[in-house]
């Protein structure tokens, strides 16, 4: 009898748990740390992104990484994370003061536990942990005591999985797409030729952290990273019980790193004619739902950044991708990095009052929106005369990114994960609204 109502009452809990954790929509806002160690303008700490966050349902700290012989989750700036009182661990879980109702979940790999030596992401060590049952135990062990350690309130594992060779290009700007397979790399050679054994090992390691999580009500998010082909290592079906939601990084199919000769949209919501059927927010989210993940554990994830491209003269005129590039548009002052551009960089270069006269290196970019809400925004200059300053730059704006909520929300998906609110317009330069593009996102789940 007693056992009987004790069943009852588990069931009658996990209902509750369902119906209020599942609810509401969330809006996941990823927080780069490294943000934190840079100089000038790109710098942005804890305090800066305090305005963001009552927009936000959760808040991810990126990024922790693995240590390769113990397997146990290691900080990847010791010195200035793991300080108890002024750590920024500490300073990130202790936002749950102001905000209460705020998730706060550590990421784990997120493309950021990269070897210092050649600046090669690591992945090899990623395997090395799924192939060893005590690894995973190690892990998860390590896993559970930072969290209680620093008060989070769950783990975002976006694991470093082997990458998809970047695509051929085209012999011909605007020539047929020629198809071509993803994972079959240069020499013919699959990227990972035991992916079949590591999809199993991954679910493993997701079902043993989610019960070890169990007592502590502790959530745990799967972020698939760009260019990682999630059916090779997802077995949905076997992990949609296990995972409070899976976040689709849906954006980077092009970068100016992987895809120097070529620019293209980097992130379209729906399939776009003569490229890859499998690469667009649509696509990945159907792929999730056809493995049995309930429709509002999918996140969709937006950069809040654009991707630009050095263009040659031979460009057409309307800009219209893919263009013929010429490697990583030079680098901007924000962030410091070739071929980036956070969201109050873009729009300092698009058209405007201050910037329609300048010539050269600040002459302005031409905004191409995109009305058919498929692709997602352009922007773009042709080269001066002198085949000098072109440029090609796939970003996100307000306007776009609020489209990809909509569409989001028109499916019943779970919600948005913003990568990442050091990149979005921090202090409110562009319009003078701070965090324009969350605070677009989180207007459409209003
Ligand atoms: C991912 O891998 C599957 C199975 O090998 C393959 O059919 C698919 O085309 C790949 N996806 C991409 C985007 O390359």
């Amino acid at each position: 009898m007693k056992k009987d109502f004790s069943l009852k009452l588990i069931l009658l809990l996990g209902l509750v748990n369902a119906i209020n954790g599942d609810s509401r929509t969330r809006v996941v806002c990823y927080y780069d740390t490294r943000s934190s160690s840079k100089t000038g303008l790109g710098k942005v700490m804890p305090v800066d992104i305090e305005p963001a966050l009552s927009s936000c349902t959760h808040l991810v700290y990126g990024y922790a990484g693995l240590d390769a012989t113990t397997f146990k989750i290691a900080p990847l700036r010791t010195n200035e994370e793991l300080d108890k009182t002024n750590g920024l661990y500490k300073q990130i879980t202790s936002l749950k003061t102001k905000y209460p109702n705020l998730k706060i979940l550590l990421s784990v790999g997120g493309d950021a536990d990269v070897d210092p030596e050649n600046e090669k992401l690591f992945y090899e060590k990623y395997l090395a942990l799924l192939e060893s049952s005590t690894g995973k135990i190690a892990f998860t062990n390590s896993v559970i005591l930072i969290l209680q350690d620093y008060g989070f309130d769950g783990l975002d594992l976006a694991f470093q999985f082997p990458k998809m060779k970047p695509k051929k290009i085209r012999s011909s700007v605007g020539s047929v797409w020629h198809s071509f397979k993803k994972t079959i790399g240069v020499a013919g050679k699959p990227v990972d030729e035991n992916s079949e054994q590591h999809k199993d090992q991954f679910t493993g390691l997701v079902v043993e952290l989610k019960n070890s999580f169990r007592l502590e009500k502790y959530e745990l998010s799967v972020t698939v990273l760009p260019n990682v082909n999630a059916t090779l290592y997802l077995d949905v079906q076997s992990i949609k019980n296990y995972v409070d939601f899976i976040t689709m990084a849906a954006f980077d199919v092009v970068t100016p790193i992987r895809n120097p000769k070529e620019a293209d949209y980097p992130a379209p919501t729906l399939s776009v004619s003569d490229r890859n059927t499998e690469e667009n927010v649509d696509a990945w989210a159907a792929f999730l739902v056809s493995g049995g993940l309930p429709s509002y554990r999918v996140v969709i994830g937006v950069p809040s950044y654009g991707r630009a491209w050095k263009i040659e003269a031979d460009a057409t005129v309307t800009g219209s991708p893919p263009v013929q590039a010429d490697g990583p548009a030079p680098e901007g002052v924000q962030t410091r990095t070739a071929g980036l551009f956070s969201y109050t960089e873009m729009c300092d270069k698009i058209l405007n009052t201050r910037n329609k006269d300048l010539k050269g290196e600040y002459a302005p970019l031409r905004k191409i929106a995109d009305p058919t809400k498929r692709y997602g925004i352009y922007a773009f200059r042709l080269p001066d005369e002198n085949g000098d300053y072109g440029m090609w730059v796939g970003y996100e704006d307000p306007e776009s990114a609020g489209n990809k909520a909509a569409f989001v929300r028109g499916k019943g998906f779970g919600g948005i994960a913003l990568f990442d609110l050091s990149l979005d317009d921090v202090k409110g330069a562009c319009h003078g609204t701070k965090f324009p593009i969350l605070e677009r996102i989180k207007n459409k789940f209003n």
